[in-house]
């Protein structure tokens, strides 16, 4: 079984690697928190011996070593202090978090760089799948739960522990009996403050999802309203929203005055608690020993004891969530990958056009159900081949397979002598260019949508337009290439989409191209164009055409004719008419 990269182990392996900063954050934050946990007990110890003429020999230190004065100079020297170690404190503190913070944020950035490593490898039958939501969700979401994990564990965790050791030994010191009674019930009130909240978020979680599923029912209905409709549905579709916002409304109900509820309910606890100590501590004043300034000093340590009780019992709870999120981030990890392959010699290189020859190729999406049957092909170099064959014959899947967008098992394709075995398929689909039926466009520029970031000079970009009968259009859009193609190209016409995605190919120069039934929505008299203008482009290189148009595959050098995944016939198209006209029956 490969091994696991996202775990609390490989969470800790991470922050081993920022062993000097967290040994130097976390001496900063001791040092913070104990510039300031000797304050509870100064004010009390004045009180004691100013007012209540009880000695500590605290007023006796400082008038032997430091200075003698009267109540008022001993007050405000005492304040003084605390307002200095306050102030240092809280500088401290704030270096600490930014060192945690970079700690944190450095690991989680990581992390999410290894997540896109991985999914920019992810085969294309995972991403099929693929849930972009969940994805989406996994790479922001989980990841934050992770970086709280990080950031508690290593700047939280030590610090309360030692402050809650400190804070019991003071308190031992001072009254060992009330702070044994101190020290059980304190976690237990905590503990149950702890609990209420994690019931409240699980609340909020459900409302959330609520939230969740209402938005994406109606993100749903809205983007596909054209369908909706033209189907005459929208009765059906937004009902589904209602129920959804039904769903939500109830859910926020319940978060609402639940989450108000146990928000009083468990101060209601906390303050009782807090009373009954204060209570236990005026009797432990009424019949023992313990001095009023002392029983302030308690008070106080009640307070400070609260926060790392609440981190220490609250780190089960985000172990666990982190560990969920590890899991849910894991089977990212899990989906597999493009196959790595090293590569020997490169078929492509100083070459216009190569040739290319299937053998015995069979492929299957699901095992056992063979989309592709023993097909063997050979497409010379530079020649011109067609496809045909009814809808569903696997023509598509053939040129996905061409370009290795699917491993498969059986059979072989050589590149120029090549197998596909010792080729790179960034090598593959940098000299093999398919052309998509319905092309995917960017929500951006036309000139981004053509070049997709390499850059290209001006007189090329429009030597492709023109090619591509993009003439007209590029004049018709107000900003020219700096035009927005809105969603999907949303600003196009498919015939046009289409022409752009032939733009694409010509800046690209591929040495192979694939039209699968790329000119699908081009009127005949603009598709005749567009082959005559692409004629010396394509001179001398490999064109492999899939058409379900006559005229588009009547000038090829040999055709292809499939059915059912199987090569039942090949030959020119002036033999292939002679012998059986079925074959282009269904062919316009
Ligand atoms: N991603 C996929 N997963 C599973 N099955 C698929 C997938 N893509 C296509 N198929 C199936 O493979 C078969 C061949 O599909 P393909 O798209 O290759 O046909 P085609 O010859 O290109 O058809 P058309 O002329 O309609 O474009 C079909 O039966 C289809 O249902
Ligand atoms: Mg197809």
């Amino acid at each position: 079984m490969p091994t696991k990269k996202c775990t609390i182990k490989t969470l800790l392996e991470q922050l081993l690697m920022y062993k000097r900063e967290v040994v130097i954050g976390n001496i900063i934050a001791i040092l913070a928190t104990f510039l300031v946990a000797l304050i509870p007990l100064l004010i009390p110890i004045l009180v004691d011996e100013l007012l209540l003429g009880k000695d500590h020999g605290f007023i006796t230190f400082v008038s032997q070593h430091l200075f003698t004065s009267d109540t008022k100079g001993y007050v405000f020297f005492v304040l003084a202090i605390i307002i200095v170690l306050r102030i240092l404190s809280t500088l401290l503190s704030i270096l600490q978090t930014k060192i945690f913070v970079s700690i944190s944020k450095n690991i989680t950035y990581d992390m999410r760089v290894a997540l896109l490593e991985h999914l920019k490898r992810i085969s294309l039958k995972e991403f099929e799948m693929m849930r972009v939501g969940a994805v989406t969700s996994k790479l922001v979401t989980d990841i934050e739960t992770i970086d709280g994990f990080i950031s508690s564990t290593i700047s939280k965790l030590i610090v309360a522990v030692l402050l809650l050791l400190f804070s019991a030994v003071v308190l031992l010191g001072i009254h060992w009996q009330l702070a044994i009674f101190i020290l059980i019930t304190n976690p237990l009130v905590v503990l149950f403050t702890v609990k209420m909240a994690r019931s409240i978020g699980e609340l909020k979680k459900q409302e959330n999802k609520a939230v969740e599923m209402f938005q994406s029912t109606l993100t749903e209905t809205l983007e596909l309203f054209h369908q909706i409709r033209a189907a005459n549905k929208e009765d059906y579709f937004f009902k589904q929203s209602k129920q959804k916002a039904e769903a939500l409304k109830e859910h926020a109900v319940n978060y609402g005055y639940k989450s108000d509820a146990s928000q009083k309910f468990s101060s209601l606890v906390f303050l009782t608690g807090y009373e009954i100590f204060r209570a236990v501590s005026i009797l432990a004043v009424a019949y023992s020993d313990l001095s009023v300034g002392l029983m302030l000093a308690i008070f106080s340590y009640l307070w400070v004891m609260v926060g790392p009780t609440h981190d220490i019992i609250n780190f089960q709870y985000v172990l666990s969530s982190a560990k969920a999120a590890c899991g849910r981030v894991e089977s990212i990890y899990e989906m597999e990958q493009e196959p790595q392959i090293t590569q020997s010699s490169d078929p492509f290189t100083g070459k216009h056009a190569i040739a290319i020859e299937v053998k015995n190729l069979s492929f299957a999406y699901l095992e056992n159900k063979d989309i592709l049957t023993n097909i063997s092909m050979y497409f010379e170099e530079g020649s011109k081949v067609a496809i045909v064959g009814a809808s569903g014959s696997g023509k598509t899947t053939l040129s996905n397979i061409l370009v290795g967008f699917y491993p498969f098992h059986t059979g072989e394709i050589l590149y120029d002598g090549v197998s596909n075995k010792t080729l790179k398929l960034s090598t593959i689909r940098e000299n093999i260019h398919l052309i998509l039926q319905h092309p995917k466009l960017f929500n951006d520029t036309m000139r981004f949508n053509l070049t997709l970031g390499k850059h290209y000079s001006d007189e090329a970009v429009k030597n492709a337009l023109h090619i591509a009968q993009l003439d007209d259009v590029m004049e018709r859009l107000d900003l020219g290439l700096d035009t927005l193609v809105g969603k999907d190209g949303i600003k196009l016409s498919g015939g046009q989409r289409q022409r752009v995605a032939i733009a694409r190919m010509i800046l690209s120069d591929p040495k192979v191209v694939i039209f699968d039934e790329s000119t699908s929505a081009l009127d005949v008299h603009t598709e005749v164009r567009l082959f005559g203008a692409l004629q010396d482009f394509l001179a001398d290189k490999t064109v492999i055409t899939i058409a379900h148009r006559l005229s588009t595959i009547k000038s090829a050098e040999h055709i292809y004719v499939l059915e059912d995944g199987v090569v039942v016939d090949s030959g020119t198209p002036k033999e292939l008419l002679e012998k059986d006209q079925s074959y282009f029956s269904s062919m316009v």
